[in-house]
């Protein structure tokens, strides 16, 4: 992979193991966020959702239907019956057992191992996920300013602006899809209301280019878009200067 500025980039440039290293292992598992820690990734990112008893766990879709032996809304499990559930099978009987992780328990066992993305998924189906996500962090003490290896992001804005109003001194990212830009546009307007709150931009990889990147440096802000599986687009995005890359595949990062 080329640099695009100097000598260090490659050094400095972030790896995201997305949804753990999921293009080997089970997404959103200990098994994936595990590989992504031996893979030397610098961040796992994790989809957090909500129990119907209100315990965060870790899993993408709003089903369990894909990822689980189970059928049915997240929401509409207790975490015990979730937990009942096998979260490996699916991807490879090698990892049949799985379990859909807490939240807390990502955070215990990757606390100052490994960076944590956390991303609110479908944050308005679970109304006070901001404050419990929160209240998780303070309760170990890993919500302090010194602290840059937590952020939290979301395609839901305003759920990012509500986490920020709890707990300002941590860094937060907007997720930003295509059909959130105007007419696949990241506009300078854009950028002025995600600087008023976020640290990180972090866009569909077609909404980048050169000219894009400038402009999120330029309202301060930093850019890890999503989702990078093959060694093109990390050689395209890192010619564009972006400060990280979300990937399936962690090795394609292995220059660093
Ligand atoms: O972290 C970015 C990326 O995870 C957003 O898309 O659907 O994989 O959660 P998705
Ligand atoms: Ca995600």
């Amino acid at each position: 992979a080329l640099a695009a500025q100097d000598n260090n980039y490659e050094n400095t440039i972030k790896t995201i193991a997305h949804r753990g290293s999921s293009g080997h292992a089970p997404e959103n598992t200990i098994a994936a966020y595990d590989l992504g820690f031996e893979q030397k990734a610098d961040y796992i990112e994790i989809d957090v959702q909500m129990t119907k008893d209100d315990k965060l766990v870790s899993i993408h879709d709003t089903t369990v239907n894909r990822t689980t032996d189970g059928t049915g809304s997240v929401g509409d499990y207790t975490l015990e019956e979730l937990r009942n559930l096998d979260a490996g099978s699916w991807y490879d009987e090698s990892f049949a057992g799985e379990k859909i992780p807490t939240f807390e328990e990502i955070l215990d066992r990757y606390r100052g191992k490994i960076g944590i993305l956390i991303e609110l998924k479908s944050p308005g189906l679970y109304p006070g996920v901001e404050q419990k996500v929160a209240d998780a962090l303070i309760e170990r003490n890993m919500h302090k300013p010194n602290n840059n290896k937590i952020i939290v992001q979301s395609f839901n804005h305003d759920s990012v602006k509500r986490f920020h109003s709890i707990l300002p001194s941590m860094p937060v990212g907007v997720l930003v899809g295509y059909g959130q830009a105007e007419n696949g546009e990241i506009t300078d307007e854009h950028l002025e209301g995600y600087a008023a709150y976020a640290d990180y931009v972090n866009p569909n990889k077609s909404l980048l280019d050169h000219d894009t990147v400038d402009r999120i440096h330029q309202h301060g802000l930093k850019t890890w878009p999503y989702t990078i599986v093959d060694q093109e687009w990390v050689d395209r995005l890192m010619g564009y200067g972006v400060d990280g890359i979300i990937t399936d595949y962690p090795e394609l990062m292995d220059f660093r």
